[in-house]
């Protein structure tokens, strides 16, 4: 007879506690591993889902030290405007800052200013050459808006002005001593090299976790498949700013994967790759060796899949990532353990599991950063959360992409349904960075290595499940 051997998923086990030297959780430190060249400070990835991850929600989990990866579920160009608006969202220098030639009208001013979601322009002649600054409060009190530019601007006799070393507390003092908003950076014959504005340095300040690339911009992620054009949505986000690539398929273990990651070598050169799912060791080993970045675990764990129902397959998800992660180690490929977390205790399991980082979709589907609107029944509210193989995506695919599908064939591998609107992500990731943190208290791991090296799991029955949560209470509705 054939042997079955047993897998298990987070609510199989538990860890066991440990003598810890930690004083305080504040001692846990919570950086890891994205991929082989991209860190983050909280080991939280939002996954590539139409009702997860767009630029609202890039911008506040990079802000929060994780990363978001951008689904595909549009156009290539809109696709790349996704990524465009968190690279602008901040900076340590605007390197190449919006200008307007001293000759427009306040009008033409005006409009530039509005269509581009900015509070002034640097003015030119010309050429590159700094001639003053148009802010906001310069015309908001001019009447007519055929003056020129340069009528109401403030001169560059009158700026403060930095140059190609200023840095980041040169330019804040600069800013405090001045009262000034905007400092434009001028090389020897003043011709623009860049601006800093008090929105970029009060942003640094107010977000010390936020997980930056080096030139201050949040980073972030895009996704592909392995068919269609995905080569040139590849290269597309690539050039839009994006800093990992995310060739996600249900089945990462597979001959299209291997010719998709040749094919984005080739055209794509030194991007970082992120490649999955995959659910064994074996498909991570053989990930590793064509080289990716990064693997993605998880074959059937989401809350909106139905892959394990609609065909069998699938590894509950412990087990997969334990797998997977022990593989991977030998290559030094960081791991993502992807669908499946409900509670931060999941984190920490994942994590201990070897995985260095999980991927959330359900989770933070629901909150104000999340994609769609927000729905009333009664007094209670809901967002929309679908899986990226459910029907109703495959619907906007066909839509978007002109996939020439015959939607009757569909098999769906996903559902749709409703969520409780949760609201800002912030309050919800500060809860689950708090949970990882004590749970690294509880295994005696001032680091995610030590608490991938710490970890040992006990197995429990469906009467230590029941004992693990609250219980035995009187439901008072
Ligand atoms: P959670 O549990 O965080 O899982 O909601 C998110 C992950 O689920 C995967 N995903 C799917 N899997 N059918 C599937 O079998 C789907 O339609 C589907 N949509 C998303 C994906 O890996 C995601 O990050």
């Amino acid at each position: 007879m054939r042997h079955i051997p047993l897998a298990l998923t987070y609510d199989d086990v538990l860890i066991i506690p440990k003598r810890s030297t930690l004083f305080s959780r504040s001692e846990a430190i919570t950086k890891t591993r994205l991929t082989k060249k991209v860190n983050l400070n909280i080991p939280i990835v939002s996954s590539n889902m139409d009702t997860v991850s767009e630029s609202e929600m890039a911008i506040a989990m990079a802000r929060l030290g994780g990363i978001s990866i951008i689904h595909r579920f549009m156009t290539i160009e809109e696709n790349a405007e996704e990524i465009k608006r968190v690279k602008r969202a901040q900076n340590f220098i605007v390197p190449d800052p919006y200008t307007i030639d001293v000759n427009k009208t306040v009008g033409e001013a005006k409009r530039f200013i509005a269509a581009h979601g900015v509070s002034g322009l640097l003015v030119t002649s010309g050429d590159r050459r700094l001639r003053g600054i148009l802010s906001k409060r310069d015309f908001v009190f001019v009447k007519d808006d055929n003056q020129f530019v340069e009528q109401v601007m403030t001169p560059r006799e009158k700026l403060i002005v930095g140059g190609r070393n200023t840095n980041f507390v040169e330019a804040k003092e600069k800013m405090m001593m001045y009262k000034i908003e905007k400092l434009p950076l001028v090389d020897e014959n003043d011709f623009i090299i860049g601006l800093i504005t008090a929105d970029d340095i009060k942003n640094l300040t107010e977000y010390p976790l936020a997980n930056i690339d080096s030139s201050g911009r949040l980073i972030v992620g895009g996704s592909v498949g392995v068919h269609g054009d995905y080569l040139e949505r590849a290269q597309e986000l690539v050039k839009a700013g994006a800093d990992v690539l995310v060739v996600d398929i249900a089945h990462g273990h597979s001959e299209m994967m291997f010719n998709a990651l040749k094919n984005l070598r080739d055209k794509c050169g030194d991007a970082q790759v992120i490649a999955g799912n995959v659910a064994t060791a074996d498909g991570a080993r053989e990930l590793c060796e064509a080289g990716v970045d990064a693997i993605k675990v998880g074959v059937g764990p989401g809350t909106i899949c139905i892959t394990r129902l609609v065909t069998g397959c699938g590894v509950p998800q412990l087990t997969a990532v334990m797998e997977a992660a022990d593989m991977a180690k030998k290559y030094g490929v960081p791991v993502i353990a992807d669908g499946g977390i409900q509670k931060s205790g999941d984190i920490v399991k994942a994590l201990g599991a070897g995985a260095d980082s999980v991927m959330l979709g359900g989770l933070l589907a629901g909150t104000k950063e999340s994609p769609g609107v927000i729905m009333s029944r009664g007094d209670k509210k809901y967002k929309v959360c679908r899986g990226s193989a459910s029907f109703a995506v495959a619907q906007r695919r066909q839509a978007v992409q002109q996939e020439n599908k015959n939607l009757s064939e569909v098999v769906p591998e996903g559902v749709e349904s409703v969520v409780p609107y949760k609201g800002p992500v912030a309050d919800l990731v500060g809860q689950l960075v708090g949970g990882l943190k004590s749970g690294m208290s509880y295994t005696n791991s001032h680091t995610i290595a030590e608490l991938q090296n710490n970890t040992d799991f006990v197995q429990i029955t469906s009467a230590g499940s029941r004992e693990s949560g609250a219980h035995d209470l009187i439901d008072v509705k």
